[in-house]
């Protein structure tokens, strides 16, 4: 028995993430210029994997920064309350912004970013996201840049957790309700 054996079915194949992430590097790189001096805002930990292949998708000059965010509770049963635990080491103020996202579930972590960032003076701020779940949407949230829809199942894999297992998976599956419900 692995982890492996906890995923119901692959949802997204490897192949696939990689095709579309491709692609929105390339979105990325029509978005801006050089001149522009992109900061990317990873949030941690979810999006680092995500993180590693796009910007080796990019072109565009940028720099690379982390903000690590904890929604307490699980994401199984997020408890809406989020909080900072790791801050940019750097100054946004008049830079451009990209925040890249894994997920956005209910919206409430991007939620809490945007409003935190928007306070120190962007020139601009956009959103990347590898996955969108909004059929668990309970707040209006912005994105500029989304990979793939997915349908309200429990994903792991490709930077996604459960209990901080599955992250190093290649693709994106769907957990078996028995891995989850104990
Ligand atoms: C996940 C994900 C997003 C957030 C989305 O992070 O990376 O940041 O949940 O959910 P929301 O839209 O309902 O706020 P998580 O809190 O699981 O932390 P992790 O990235 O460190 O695993």
């Amino acid at each position: 028995m692995g982890l492996k054996d906890d995923i119901a079915r692959v949802l997204i194949p490897e192949q696939d993430i990689q095709k579309r992430v491709a692609e929105l590097g390339a979105e990325i790189n029509a978005t801006y210029t050089d001149e522009d001096e992109l900061i990317l805002v990873c949030i941690l930990k979810g999006a680092f994997m995500f993180l590693a292949d796009l910007v080796r998708c990019m072109n565009v000059r940028h720099e690379i920064n982390f903000m690590e965010i904890s929604s307490y509770g699980t994401r199984a049963m997020s408890s809406g309350v989020v909080r900072i635990l790791l801050d940019l080491e750097q100054n946004i103020d008049k830079r451009h912004v990209l925040i890249v996202e894994d997920i956005i579930d209910s919206g409430r972590t991007l939620d809490y970013v945007t409003r935190n960032l928007g306070t120190r003076g962007p020139a601009s701020m956009r959103v990347c996201t590898l996955l969108n779940k909004p059929s668990r949407r309970e707040i209006d949230v912005n994105l500029d840049f989304v990979g793939f829809e997915v349908p309200d199942e429990f994903v792991v894999g490709y930077g996604l957790d459960f209990a901080e297992d599955y992250r190093n998976l290649r693709f994106i599956g769907i957990l078996r309700e028995e891995a989850y419900r104990i």
